[in-house]
């Protein structure tokens, strides 16, 4: 069989391939780096890699691109974002810098309500054409897949307009997008008297109108202080689990709440910030294989403490990185920043780093079968950084390192 494409002279190609479980402790440094190799691919997916060149791929019709013997590695997931949603937040930033805290502001009917009102108001090709133009600018930063959560609309119509949105752009847009929904992400203002009717409306009309009409893989809940509990969580998320979504959460961002306890007992695909996490609930996470899915840029956007990376890994539980790429808490798309961050911030080395961009976060979002490595059958979703390897990437911080993204196959940046 002939190539349709050969991508040769890679000075360093990062496969990542090796495991077919979430990366834990040492495994999450020890990863395949190919000097001088190249990338066969064939109708969008990976038919061969290795070192040098396969001549015997080579046809009529195979076009060979150079990688003029740059850094190669797979397409970056961002496991954890808002995508779509109305507005922005900037008339929020001088109290936050001032120190008024987050959740303050949400109590006080900004914050998520803020971008709630904001989203109900906007039309579908408002929202769409605002999400278009912060996927376009991942994919410059070499994100290929991004999870994408509703939970801006907190009534039916608007969560569905959310992740409709989010469906078509899958459709029409190279990055892929896998959804997520989340309507428990902040009681909306006409129940604060009464979150558990909100609760039952979550439960009993939304998502089995999400399921009817397939609309997201995964249900997701925001367990915090003055948002759902503990209780309301569990309640949400087996219900989620009986109507067939894969459950997440937002564990334990702000206050210690036994989130990442809760997420072990429902054996979650991830709980994520963790930024409060205790080191029982890490421990509960490793027995029960919960990807801890860390998001650093919030860390900084809120200015707060960063989780405790070194300990999970230590422990065992299986690390990803996203951006939360959200109106809020962190209005970032650059899944390069979050590396640094994960770095800087997670004091992770860039190894542990790209582990978690790349095969745990395709893990964190039930992917990995079809990407988050370079592996023969694989889709071939690769990032050519102008980079003479990992640690560079890392170290020389805030600026874009993409020389070239390819999604399936064809080349898109
Ligand atoms: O993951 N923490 C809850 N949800 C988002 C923030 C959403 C917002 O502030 O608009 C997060 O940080
Ligand atoms: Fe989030």
């Amino acid at each position: 069989m002939k190539a349709d494409l050969i991508i040769k002279n890679i000075g360093n190609l990062i496969t990542m391939r090796g495991e077919n479980k979430p990366r834990v402790k040492e495994s999450m440094k020890d990863i395949e780096i190919i000097k001088d190799g190249y990338v066969a691919i064939k109708d969008g997916k990976i038919l061969d890699l290795g070192k040098g060149l396969n001549e015997d791929l080579i046809g009529n019709d195979t076009q060979v691109h150079d990688a003029k013997g740059l850094t190669v590695t797979p397409g970056l997931i961002d496991a954890h974002t808002h995508l779509v949603h109305g507005g922005s937040r900037e008339n929020e930033f001088s109290l936050k810098i001032s120190g008024v805290p987050y959740l303050d502001i949400l109590k006080n009917g900004g914050g998520i309500l803020s971008t709630v009102r904001a989203t109900k108001s906007a039309s579908f090709d408002e929202l769409y054409n605002k999400a278009k133009k912060s996927l376009n600018t991942m994919l410059s930063y070499g994100t290929t897949t991004v999870e994408a959560k509703s939970g801006y609309g907190l009534d039916i119509d608007t969560e569905i307009k959310q992740l409709e949105v989010a469906k078509k752009l899958n459709e029409d847009h190279p990055v892929d997008i896998v959804s997520t929904f989340m309507g428990a992400h902040a009681i909306p203002t006409e129940y604060k008297g009464n979150p558990e009717e909100y609760v039952n409306i979550v439960i009993n009309e939304m998502m089995p109108r999400v399921k009817e009409l397939d609309l997201a893989e995964f249900c997701d809940v925001f367990c915090e202080d003055a948002v759902f509990t503990v209780d309301q969580t569990r309640r949400i998320l087996n219900s989620a689990k009986e109507l067939g979504f894969k459950v997440k959460l937002h564990a334990d961002e702000i206050v210690s709440l036994g989130g990442a306890e809760l997420s072990a007992e429902l054996k979650a695909i991830s709980a994520d910030h963790l930024m409060a996490a205790s080191e029982q609930g890490m421990r509960e996470m490793a027995q029960n294989n919960v990807i801890a899915n860390l998001l650093p840029g919030t860390s900084f956007s809120l200015m707060k403490n960063y989780a405790d990376a070194r300990k999970m890994i230590e422990l065992g539980v299986p690390v990803s990185l996203s951006t939360d790429y959200n109106p809020g808490s962190c209005p970032t798309e650059n899944i390069q920043f979050i590396m640094q961050l994960g770095s800087l911030g997670l004091k992770m080395t860039p190894s542990e780093v790209l582990t978690a961009v790349t095969i745990n976060a395709a893990f964190a979002i039930d992917k990995a079968d079809q990407i988050g490595s370079l592996d023969i059958g694989k889709k071939a979703d690769l990032v050519i950084f102008d980079a003479p390897n990992i640690e560079y990437i890392i170290y020389h911080f805030g600026i874009n390192h993409v020389d070239r993204v390819y999604k399936e196959g064809k080349l898109v940046v």
